[in-house]
């Protein structure tokens, strides 16, 4: 990279909402979720991304080939550590991207060099050197490589580790504040130092990774491209390890709304913001909290009479972003009972979902069964109906019926009917609850018993006669399975996404929890 090419080239957007994002306790995604958040990352012009960390379990492995198997039009990194089993396993998962990244990382600070991975600065030094190597000789002319905790490494040690690394052929050096420690001042001294002290690393991909335990992720992020970093690593809605990893949206805006100031762009569509992040949000069953900066539900809502006011008169008096910059509409009915088949077509199309023929028919179909039930069709309603009808092509049980009575003096009582290919599975129950009940009668259909390790509802939109979403976790054999399903019964969402997750049993595609056994 050239000087000028430093200064002027697009900050490169890393993101790790499949790794560290996944990270996040509790999030349950499995393949086919990481595919359909991969493809919309690709959308949203996110440069790299980090898919997972192919060592750590064969169901991480399996959704990271998927990825860079099928995803196009970003490079596909995965994670190892500086272990060779690590390093081989990562590239068997991801050789056959497009644009292939090995990721290795080692700790440099004392405190886990001597708690944690029990090795000698020396040590770390060598297993930098061979890793690196490995790695490039598997991935040429692109490995990154991570000094863990860098933050709090001694500086110069840190610059000594970097230096190996650069010598045998690192293209990107991370520098992480793993446990979102510093501050952005020290931390734009600290890649100042950088700079100074290691050759060769103005001509690499200088990365930065924060962590948000102190709040500054963000902050330090943008410190550290004003210091001359020319890659950020963040997630979607911050997800990730403990209070999670620099926002990608916030960083984004950022970069997007003080262009005057840092003077630097990316290549984020914006207007893909709010579809990425209701996506990440659906998939991973993590609620966006109302005030967070961009995304969140009262971002562009102004509650006080003089930010009305204000707002009424002249919209820059109280905002500095536009809604419909991150693909907020201003206008939230698109459709309703009396909408064709072509109104419903053109409108999915500007929503990104290109359908046609079969799909198409049963996309006109629920939107019909909506319509009848709901008054007017928003953007959210389409988008959660027709995701959901995208991600049950391929169900081996579908729910054609169900029936469940209860009430405060009675014991609910429960009745499905399942198909599976051409045969009808009844099942039936008296319980506890009206949507155990219903569990039970799924699960006395299909004959597969799942014990519900999560279940959670919310409403896509406002008003009574707002869709419901379910999640459902479940556990089958000491493995989990994740299920999600729309409708405007709530009890009806709840049965198809148990069934969801039944079948996501039957074809074995398992969602990963986090594991607290996983590395840090
Ligand atoms: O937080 C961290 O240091 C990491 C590295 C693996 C980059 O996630
Ligand atoms: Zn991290």
């Amino acid at each position: 990279m050239t000087p000028t090419e430093r200064r002027t080239a697009p900050i490169v957007f890393f993101d790790t909402t499949l790794r560290d994002g996944e990270q996040s306790p509790g999030i349950s995604l499995n393949r086919e979720d990481k595919l359909e958040i991969a493809q919309q990352l690709v959308r949203l012009g996110v440069d790299v991304i980090e898919a997972g960390f192919p060592a750590t379990s064969p169901g991480d492995f399996e959704s990271v080939q998927a990825i860079a198997r099928q995803v196009k039009g970003a490079v596909i990194c995965a994670l190892a550590r500086c272990v060779e089993s690590d390093i081989h396993t990562c590239w068997e998962a991801i050789r056959e991207a497009e644009h292939p990244r090995i990721h290795v990382f080692v700790s440099t600070s004392d405190v886990h060099l001597q708690h944690q991975i029990k090795k000698t600065r020396e040590e770390v030094i060598e297993m930098a050197r061979e890793s690196v190597r490995l790695a490039v000789s598997l991935c040429p002319g692109d490995v990154e490589f991570s000094a863990m905790d860098a933050t709090r490494s001694d500086w110069d040690f840190l610059a000594a580790v970097i230096r190996v690394a650069l010598e045998e052929g690192a293209t990107t050096i991370n520098v992480p504040d793993t446990v979102g420690y510093t501050l952005p001042s020290e931390y734009a001294t600290l890649l100042d130092h950088l700079f100074a002290n290691t050759p060769g690393l103005d001509k690499a991909v200088l990365s930065v990774h924060c962590h948000n335990d102190l709040g500054l992720a963000v902050a330090n992020s943008l410190a550290a491209v004003q210091h001359g970093a020319t890659q950020v690593e963040v997630a979607v809605n911050g997800l990730g390890e403990r209070a999670g990893n620099a926002a990608l949206e916030e960083v984004a805006m950022a970069l997007v709304t003080r262009q005057d100031l840092i003077g630097r762009r990316c290549n984020i569509v914006t207007t893909e913001i709010a579809r990425t992040s209701r996506m990440v949000s659906n998939l991973t069953g993590y609620l966006v909290q109302n005030n967070k900066a961009v995304v969140g539900k009262n971002a562009f809502a102004h509650e006080s009479g003089i930010h009305q006011d204000g707002v009424l008169k002249e919209r820059s008096t109280y905002e500095i972003m536009h809604a419909k910059d991150i693909g907020l509409t201003d206008s939230d009915i698109v459709l309703g009972k009396h909408s064709g088949r072509h109104a419903l077509k053109s409108r999915l199309a500007e929503l990104g979902f290109l359908l046609d023929g079969v799909e198409l028919d049963e996309a006109f179909r629920r939107f019909k069964e909506l319509a009848d039930k709901k008054k007017t069709i928003t953007t959210l309603d389409l988008e959660a109906v027709v995701s959901e009808e995208m991600r049950s092509r391929l169900d081996l049980y579908s729910m054609v019926h169900f029936y469940v009575s209860s009430g405060s003096a009675i014991i609910p009582t429960s009745q499905v009917e399942v198909v599976r290919e051409d045969e009808h599975l009844q099942g039936k129950a008296f319980s506890g609850g009206s949507v155990e009940s219903i569990f039970q009668a799924i699960d006395d259909a299909v004959g597969i018993s799942g014990k519900l390790l999560d279940y959670r509802v919310r409403s896509i939109t406002s008003g009574k006669d707002a869709l419901g979403e379910v999640r459902v976790v479940v556990e089958v054999d000491g493995h989990t399975y994740a299920g999600q399903a729309v409708a405007i019964d709530v009890m009806e969402a709840s049965a198809k996404a148990y069934v969801r997750a039944l079948n996501n049993v039957a074809q074995g595609h398992e969602a990963s929890m986090a594991r607290p056994e996983r590395v840090f």
